[in-house]
């Protein structure tokens, strides 16, 4: 099938430290305000990313440093899919840690609840994962005020 040809594309890459959870919140915000989202739509889809972003951070990379990379693409007809990648550790149970309240996370400071937040707020949430070589978390959300 042939693929469809994004109408705006981004791509952006930013080393694993928590002031960059801000950062990929604006920029997410950025982008899709160019599409003329409602509030509600623009609110989570960033912090849709921001959740993505932070497991990359604390998850992903744990205490290394490494890089995050984004890209986000609008479709003809409103469609908006961002992909949040990282080279970290990877997820060795992609369909445990998507279970609401599953968390790797043992001082407490987690709910466990990052993937239920991002499947609660857009269409589709898709997790590539291999362990050692990272994750890539594909986040779909169709912009109802654009219908063509
Ligand atoms: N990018 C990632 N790299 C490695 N592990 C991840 C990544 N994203 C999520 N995980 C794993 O999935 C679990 C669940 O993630 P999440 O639902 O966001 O909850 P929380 O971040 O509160 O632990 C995490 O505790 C972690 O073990
Ligand atoms: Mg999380």
């Amino acid at each position: 099938m042939k693929r469809e040809k994004p109408e705006n594309l981004m791509r952006v890459s930013f080393p694993s430290r928590s002031v960059n959870e801000s950062l990929s919140r604006s920029l997410a915000a950025a982008f899709a305000a160019l599409a003329d989202p409602t509030v509600e739509e623009l609110c989570d889809i960033k912090t849709a990313v921001s959740e993505a972003v932070t497991n990359a951070i604390v998850h992903g990379y744990r205490n290394t440093l490494g890089t995050v990379y984004i890209t986000a693409a609008l479709y003809p007809g409103g469609k908006i899919v961002i992909t949040v990648r990282d080279r970290g550790c990877g997820i060795a149970d992609v369909e445990k840690a998507r279970e609401p309240l599953y968390t790797t996370c043992t001082t407490g400071e987690r709910a466990g609840l990052g993937f239920a937040v991002m499947e609660e707020l857009m269409d589709r949430v898709r997790v590539r994962s291999r362990l050692g070589e990272g994750t890539t978390v594909t986040l779909e959300r169709k912009l109802k005020s654009r219908s063509c």
